[in-house]
């Protein structure tokens, strides 16, 4: 009997420590109990870089449809770095073609008091990044829905390309792009435009779930720079 109940405790104590490890939170600037898993470390490194650019204006495509709820999921990127753009006195515009993803979205940017700084925009994302007329900092590509289909794959990396082509003159030489499910079979989202934006000048400072980029003349590589490496 006292067998059964060791064997029964060390497998809940495992199961609980397995889960405790593939945890990972923003803690303490999200609440703990927010799993970010695949795109922590790169959510990680952007609101780090955003702080070091004191960054004023972001730009997402493809709005948090889940909310916080989705931060496993789909990334729950308007709330973070929303929530970022409240506090350090910024802007979030989050661009979305689905008038039900906007919906979801605006009631939790509006639970989560962050409809000061995110302003969310009904629209085609390639249309709205050529019509936006600020300098932009930092540009989330997270739209078209990729697949397993590979028409859908080829559709997903070319409307990618486009909402990058679309804003790229919009762009300065310290600004951070972050692209996501980009390490999908096919090459995920983000492959067509990561060839070009290398072509483009720009280089990958992480690549992982998401890629992380930044251009060759960013101060970040400069001799002389201010901004930390961390
Ligand atoms: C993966 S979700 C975005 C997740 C969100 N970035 C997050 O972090 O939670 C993709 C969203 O892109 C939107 N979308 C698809 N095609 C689009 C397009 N052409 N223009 C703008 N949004 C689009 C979908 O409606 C969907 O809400």
């Amino acid at each position: 009997m006292y067998n059964v109940i060791l064997v029964i405790l060390l497998t809940i104590i495992v199961f609980f420590t397995g889960k405790l490890i593939k945890h990972k939170s923003l803690y303490p600037f999200m609440p703990f109990r927010y799993d970010f898993r695949k795109r922590r470390d790169t959510f990680l490194r952007a609101l780090e870089l955003l702080s070091n650019i004191k960054a004023k204006i972001i730009i997402e495509t493809g709005t948090s449809r889940e909310g916080l709820r989705g931060s496993k999921s789909q990334g729950a990127a308007s709330i973070v770095f929303g929530k970022w753009a409240k506090e350090n006195d910024a802007i979030l515009h989050t661009v979305d073609i689905s008038e039900e993803s906007i919906k979801v979205s605006q009631m939790e940017v509006e639970a989560q008091k962050l409809d000061t700084n995110v302003f969310l925009h009904l629209s085609d994302s390639v249309q709205y990044l050529a019509n936006f007329g600020d300098k932009v900092d930092f540009l989330y590509l997270d739209s078209y829905d990729y697949s397993e289909e590979v028409e859908v794959q080829r559709l997903s990396q070319e409307h990618h390309l486009k909402e990058f082509k679309a804003i790229e003159k919009q762009l300065h030489k310290n600004s951070i792009v972050l692209i996501d499910d980009c390490d999908l079979p096919g090459g995920g989202k983000g492959k067509s435009v990561i060839a070009y934006m290398i072509i483009q000048g720009w280089k990958i400072l992480m690549k992982e779930y998401q890629v992380l980029l930044l251009h060759k003349d960013s101060s970040y590589f400069s001799k002389e720079n201010n901004i930390s490496k961390s």
